[in-house]
């Protein structure tokens, strides 16, 4: 899958920090990844480990302090003033919440017209008019909505809004940031697959970030474990749940309950201990050591690599080969 091809967006060991009161806050802390047109990353972990961070220095909203972000082999940062309005076009996001994203005064006609106004892409008043109604379409809003307020719509309908705006000026890439964990779990699939069918029919990438597990699964061809700043785990979906080897994946895996009671009563659970460590005092060594059941000394004192165990399959973990064997 990832051969032969070049890449859509790569990153190279970007550092994205904040300047806090007690000191240099490292909230992506040198990642190293791959993106390519049509595909979809999910990226997951828990709260606070810089996957927003990550997702707004890929939309260029915060340059990192050290590294590269590339779009289509370019250095983000070294655009001219053109090229940058032209990657504001290419690049999208949508948000968690799609209702602090949405202006309450602005009917949904105008929301999704939007990002044509602002890039002069409306054309006619009667182009901009069809634009819309093929956008809401698109999406599976009725067509009577446009001139409706967002307080009419619910968070479903809501965040379809947030994908048609998302989807008006024809992206190559799309970062979702949490686009369905303010939903309902009935609506939640609905969105899922309506992402995926615009992906279809468009050919975009996605960096799909979310800290629900099983949901990630449908929906990307690879994922993205993070863990304080950085990845630690990044293969094939299939292969995240079926051949795991970070004791980090295994211990977010196996917070997920599993419908079969059996399986559920016979498999092991790694029970995180301790809190994740803050980003400001990062330890030295592995970022996971201080809770990872599996910690020996380097872990303590080296940081890990991302390695590649088997094809596209990368772990950063000191104990990647015997961990393979411990199931
Ligand atoms: N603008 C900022 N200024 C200072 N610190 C920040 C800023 N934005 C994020 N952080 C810190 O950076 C770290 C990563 O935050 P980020 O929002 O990227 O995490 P996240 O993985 O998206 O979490 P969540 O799942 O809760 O959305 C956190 O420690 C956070 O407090
Ligand atoms: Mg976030």
């Amino acid at each position: 899958m990832t051969e032969n091809k070049a890449p859509l967006l790569e990153l190279k060991n970007v550092k994205t920090v904040f300047k806090v009161r007690q000191g240099l806050l490292k909230a992506v802390n040198g990642v190293s990844l791959s993106l390519y047109a049509g595909e979809t990353l999910g990226l997951v972990g828990e709260s606070g480990c810089g996957k927003s961070t990550l997702g707004k220095t890929i939309m260029r909203l915060y340059r990192p302090q050290e590294g590269e972000v590339r779009f289509e082999g370019r250095d983000i940062w070294q655009y001219s003033r053109r090229e940058q309005k032209a990657y504001t076009q290419m690049v999208q996001m949508i948000f968690q919440d799609p209702y602090a994203s949405l202006d309450p005064l602005s009917v949904i006609g105008d929301a999704v017209a939007e990002g044509l106004d602002i890039h002069r892409l409306a054309g006619t008043k009667k182009d901009r008019e069809n634009n819309i109604m093929a956008l809401l379409h698109d999406v599976g809003l009725n067509q009577s909505h446009v001139d409706r307020y967002p307080h009419e719509f619910s968070g479903g309908q809501r965040q379809r809004v947030g994908i048609a705006r998302s989807l008006s000026l024809s992206p190559k890439l799309i970062v979702c940031d949490e686009p369905i964990s303010a939903l309902d779990v009935s609506i939640q699939a609905k969105v899922v697959n309506l992402l995926k069918k615009l992906q279809r029919e468009n050919h975009m990438a996605y960096l799909f970030i979310t800290h629900d597990l099983s949901m990630v699964r449908q929906i990307s061809d690879r994922i993205a474990v993070m863990y304080l700043g950085s990845i630690v785990e990044i293969a094939p979906s299939e292969d995240i749940y079926s051949k795991n080897r970070h004791p980090y994946t295994r211990a977010l895996l196996s917070a997920i309950p599993i419908a079969d009671p059996t399986v559920e009563k016979s498999r092991k659970r790694i029970v995180l201990s301790g809190d994740v460590p803050s980003p400001v005092n990062l330890p030295a060594g592995c970022p996971f050591a201080g809770r990872c059941p599996y910690a020996q000394e380097i872990c303590r004192t080296s940081q890990p690599q991302l390695t590649e165990m088997e094809k596209d399959h990368f772990v950063a973990c000191h104990r990647a080969d015997e961990m393979a064997l411990m199931e």
